[in-house]
């Protein structure tokens, strides 16, 4: 088992520590696959798991965490509100859903997945009522010790003062796109104002990052992965990356970040502006910008 990164935290507003490195489980969405993926994840080191409602495999990560042979309390597990509930009693049902599916006692996070309904996510609607009636069952569930954190995900600065202008819990932790090449710095800023912790999600771009030629010359320079680099870039803007991988091979390697990026390299990936996405992965709406 790999020790190093995978062992350090970050702690939350709340006082809740976090593990610096999660486990992205986006589509693996069969439960048996998740469950292994899973196992697999926690045998190589992780101890932090990142699910949701919408990816369908919450009872398959529930499995794989309760089938690993560790201590509930040693695995962080994060789920997300589906995006399209936008109303209290539409939340505390799924909140209980989700509770129940995972099947794990309680949830470690749990985030509202985007401020605006899949279908909507281009558009300027920002649905501020909704976020609020999702956010109080959120609070509920954290009060009633369901959930020992909760947070937002694909939130804008906008979007992250509705709640802190209106609530009386700060979320912990927006969870948003963030890797070399397309890097929120302004949303960065405000969220450490706020003391949000901000988790970057496809750190390699879903993939597209690795195709990336500077990317690929500097990793060279610094004799690592692409993927190495894109985590440890991460973790250097004080970050916290959920890398997904199917294989072992690629979950060790994309942990095995214990070297330390230059400020000159630092300063050249962080003005790499512009990432391609491609065709397939414009489908989907976080991609489309
Ligand atoms: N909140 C949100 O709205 C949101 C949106 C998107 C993602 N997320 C979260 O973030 C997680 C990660 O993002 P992502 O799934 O979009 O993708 P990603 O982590 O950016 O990239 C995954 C891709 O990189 C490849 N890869 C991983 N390690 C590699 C290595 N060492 N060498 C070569 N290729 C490697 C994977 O291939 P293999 O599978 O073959 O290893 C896969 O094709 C998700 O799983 C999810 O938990 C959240």
């Amino acid at each position: 088992m790999m020790t190093g990164i995978l062992q350090e935290h970050f702690t939350l507003a709340n006082d809740v520590e976090i593990p610096k490195i999660g486990f992205g489980t986006w589509m693996i969405e069969d439960d048996d696959k998740a469950a292994q993926a899973v196992r697999e994840a926690i045998e190589v080191g992780y101890r932090h798991i990142d699910t949701a409602e919408a990816y369908g495999n919450e009872a398959g990560v529930g499995e794989g965490v309760r089938s690993s042979g560790l201590d509930r309390k040693e695995v962080f597990v994060t789920t997300k509100l589906r995006a399209e509930y936008k109303d209290y009693e539409g939340a505390r049902q799924a909140i209980d859903d989700s509770l129940r599916t995972l099947n794990l006692g309680y949830i470690d996070l749990m985030i509202i997945h985007s401020p605006k309904p899949w279908a909507k996510f281009g558009e300027d609607e920002h649905y501020f009522a909704g976020n609020l009636e999702a956010w109080k069952a959120l609070e509920e569930a954290h009060e009633a010790g369901k959930i020992r954190a909760i947070g937002v995900s694909n939130f804008e600065q906008v979007d992250l003062r509705n709640i802190i202008d209106n609530s009386e819990t700060l979320p912990a932790v927006d969870q948003v796109l963030a890797h070399i090449g397309n890097t929120p710095f302004e949303l960065m800023d405000y969220a450490r104002q706020h003391n949000i912790l901000v988790e970057a999600y496809s750190p390699f771009g879903h993939g597209d990052m690795l195709h990336n030629v500077e990317v690929q010359r500097i990793a060279e320079r610094n004799q690592v992965s692409v993927t190495q680099l894109a985590v440890r870039y991460l973790l250097q803007l004080g970050l916290l990356p959920l890398p997904k991988a199917s294989s072992t091979e690629h979950m060790r390697q994309n942990a095995d970040v214990d070297f330390v990026i230059g400020d000159e390299d630092m300063t050249q990936l962080r003005n790499i502006t512009k990432q391609q996405y491609s065709d397939a992965n414009r489908q989907f709406p976080v991609y489309q910008s």
